[in-house]
């Protein structure tokens, strides 16, 4: 691992995660990309440095700190269009940032074009050296990290109208149909321990039922917030989710499959090994999960005081002070989503520099139909119908904040006491209503977009235009970026 403090360059070459040999788009050279640590408070500075030459692929790039607020600092969030300008290749950018209070399971990918796909994408680990569970659950080793990925073959750019990945990779390795036995990830486990271990979902689409034979999670941090201690066999995991969960490594030494099944692709296997187990394979799988994790039993951590961590009691007020009620559609001529009507579609100016430079109202900002201004200080309420987006259910993601997750998906109830809070939550199918709510403190353009790295592609997105008239930021902007963002012809080559 790497950072607080360090280089992150961004390359093109060749891997074969699946055994299929493809150019890839790599943060620091591995896919995943190093994952990055430091502690909670910590000041960030990574310097990315563009080296992506290869003109099949996209060459310019950004790269974005999911789930972080970024406060004060939006310049930051590395959304092209939205907060900078892209990195051409050849430059460099130094994200500096401050991580405030969070700690957690974070990452980091590419917010460019649909770039991460490619495997600009990497975790972020922000410890705390107050966790409240490491004592509690005298937990004997945290660096266990899982990643759930998607692989295409081709280059991002063109497998839009590929529905289904070409594999599934637990901890970057993974098989397709046809192709060479590749080995399995093996997770090495003592027996009598307990585990924190980090579940990410960094794929570009699918979410995943992950299990392990014989074994129940714990879980206790969701999306960089601890919750209360909820048992489960099974995790539902939208793309760019995160859990925290305790293992016990309490069966027989044996080999145990870890399963991470997608909505859409098949199905990848990988081994939880206890030591002194043979090298071999599992022999066998255990019955389907019994205690699949629901949502709406997930609640905000309520045994020990984290006032700083616990959302504001605001939230629970019985009206919102601003209700939105989002659309999610798709025009069936083009293919392209519309959000209330219309298809998010990058300004050539970054919202943020519209800002900067006087531009207030929706009216006045670009694109045109997709920015919504918020006034400072109150509680916004968002309900998304999911009635005509065809591809649901869709993982919504919204940057800056988290959002307390009032109705969840599969549940018509509504939680105005202790609502799960997260940074991206799936919005269903027909007949739901997911509803979030949130507090508009944090002054800035921040994009509510799906996660399917496909959909935002094509328009699912929308910013907030947060407290327009307070939006400012820390550190100078650099004055060539007010203007519009070079023209760079980024157009990839067809293989
Ligand atoms: Cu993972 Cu717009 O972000
Ligand atoms: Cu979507």
């Amino acid at each position: 691992s790497i950072g607080p403090v360090a280089d992150l360059p961004i390359v093109n070459a060749k891997i074969s995660p699946d055994g299929f040999e493809k150019m890839a788009i790599l943060a620091g050279g591995s896919h995943p990309g190093p994952t990055i640590t430091g502690n909670k408070g910590d000041t960030f500075k990574i310097n990315v440095t563009n080296h992506l030459h290869d003109d099949h692929m996209l060459q310019a790039t950004t790269v974005h700190w999911h789930g972080l607020f970024q406060r004060h600092q939006n310049q930051m969030d590395g959304l092209a269009f939205v907060t900078q300008c892209p990195i051409t290749p050849n430059n460099s950018f130094l994200y500096n940032f401050n991580v405030g209070s969070q700690v957690g399971t974070y990452w980091y990918h590419s917010h460019y074009g649909v770039q991460y796909c490619d495997g600009l994408r990497g975790p972020l680990i922000i410890y705390d050296p107050e966790d409240p569970y490491r004592f509690f659950y005298d937990i004997d080793d945290e660096s266990t990290i899982i990643t759930l990925m998607d692989w295409y073959h081709l280059p991002s750019p063109q497998v839009q109208r590929q529905v289904t990945p070409d594999s599934v990779l637990i901890n970057g390795i993974g098989r397709y149909d046809g192709g060479p036995e590749m080995p399995y990830a093996v997770i090495n486990v003592q027996p009598w321990k307990r585990y924190r271990i980090r579940l990410l979902n960094m794929a570009c689409k699918p979410n995943y039922i992950f299990s392990m034979d014989k074994h129940k999670f714990t879980i206790i941090e969701v999306d960089g917030e601890y919750v209360d201690p909820l048992e489960v066999d099974s995790i539902q995991i939208y793309a760019s989710q995160r859990y925290s969960f305790i293992l016990e490594t309490n069966q027989p030494v044996d080999n145990y499959w870890i399963h991470a099944d997608p909505n859409t692709g098949t199905n990848a296997t990988a081994i939880l090994r206890y030591s002194g187990a043979p090298q071999g394979l599992p022999k066998n799988r255990t019955e389907p999960s019994m205690l699949p994790m629901n949502e709406t039993n997930l609640h905000p951590l309520t045994t020990l005081d984290l006032s700083e961590m616990s959302p504001s009691r605001d939230l629970f007020k019985e009206e919102a002070d601003v209700k939105l009620n989002l659309i999610l559609g798709k025009n069936m001529t083009t293919y392209n989503f519309l959000i209330n009507g219309f298809q998010y579609m990058s300004p050539s100016m970054p919202v943020l520099m519209q800002l900067l430079s006087g531009a207030m109202t929706a009216s006045d900002l670009a694109p045109n139909g997709s920015v919504y201004t918020l006034p400072r200080n109150k509680v916004i309420e968002i309900s998304m119908p999911p009635d005509d987006a065809p591809g649901r259910p869709h993982p919504f993601h919204l940057h800056g904040h988290k959002f307390a997750v009032i109705r969840s998906a599969g549940s018509s109830a509504y939680n105005y006491i202790n609502p799960v809070m997260r940074d991206t939550v799936s919005t269903g199918v027909p007949g739901d209503n997911v509803t979030i709510r949130f507090v508009t403190d944090n002054p800035g353009p921040w994009m509510l977009h799906c996660h399917i790295d496909w959909h935002l592609y094509v328009g699912m997105a929308i910013v907030f235009a947060e407290a327009p008239e307070e939006v400012s930021v820390d550190q100078p902007v650099n004055s060539a970026s007010k203007q519009l963002c070079p023209v760079y012809n980024d157009m990839p080559k067809e293989t």
